[in-house]
């Protein structure tokens, strides 16, 4: 499998404490799940290889360079419909208005949300913003896309929606990289499992042999104290 991505003793430091620290992995799975208790510092390591955030120290080098997008817990609608909002990505890409439109339409298509597309986006249900923040990211065909905790407020039937929708993006040939506390999710998801604690990489590995057999008793703690 070929790397990716190149992560070599990133840090970032705030106010006097480690947030993220000197982390040093590659990334070659198509999908990834990064697990780790609350603080652990997944989102800021989203954030740094999505580049919202500066490395305090170290660096990424990416081995390919890879178009991405990032879904969030919380989508951030703008303030007009759902259909404008997957277009207003494709504008800032370049992209003519009629071809916005076709692929802003085809992308709420499949994500099932073609009978909302006039609506206020800001008015949608949790469930249904998610799935247009999905269409948005999808519309833009990454080839990376990052999703943090993308199904952390949603109920069982939006998180399975949910679910479907990655399976697809992933199937498309885009790779993935996520954060998330549903372990069920992680395991259907995730080729790859980066367990952090403490803003560092405690183990990489399979994902049947993290679920199996963790190398580490941080690990084991996580998912004993992680399971339903
Ligand atoms: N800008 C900041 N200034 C100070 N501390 C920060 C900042 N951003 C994050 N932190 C702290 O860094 C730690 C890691 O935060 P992060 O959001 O990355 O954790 P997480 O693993 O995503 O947690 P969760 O599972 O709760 O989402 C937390 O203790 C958080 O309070
Ligand atoms: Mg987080």
């Amino acid at each position: 499998m070929d790397g990716w991505l190149d992560i070599d003793h990133l840090g970032l430091r705030e106010s006097g404490t480690h947030i993220v620290e000197d982390v040093t992995l590659t990334l070659a799975a198509p999908r990834t799940v990064v697990l780790g208790p609350n603080g652990a510092g997944k989102s800021t390591l989203l954030r740094l290889i999505h580049g919202l955030l500066h490395p305090g120290s170290g660096r990424l080098t990416w081995l390919k360079p890879l178009s991405q997008a990032m879904v969030f817990q919380r989508p951030i609608m703008l303030r007009t419909t759902a259909l404008e909002n997957i277009e207003y990505g494709l504008k800032l890409q370049g992209h003519a208005a009629p071809e916005r439109r076709r692929r802003a339409a085809e992308a709420l298509t499949r994500v099932g949300l073609e009978s909302i597309a006039g609506r206020p986006a800001r008015l949608l249900s949790g469930g249904e913003q998610q799935r247009v923040a999905l269409a948005r990211a999808w519309a833009l065909e990454p080839e990376l896309l990052i999703l943090d905790e993308p199904t952390a407020s949603l109920d069982p039937a939006s998180t399975r929606e949910v679910e479907r929708i990655i399976g697809e993006i992933a199937a498309s040939g885009t790779r993935i990289l996520m954060t998330t506390h549903n372990l069920g999710q992680a395991k259907r998801i995730a080729e790859e499992i980066i367990f952090i604690d403490r803003g560092r990489i405690v183990e990489q590995t399979a994902v049947a042999r993290f679920f199996t057999l963790p190398q580490t008793e941080a690990a084991q703690r996580f998912l004993q104290e992680e399971t339903p």
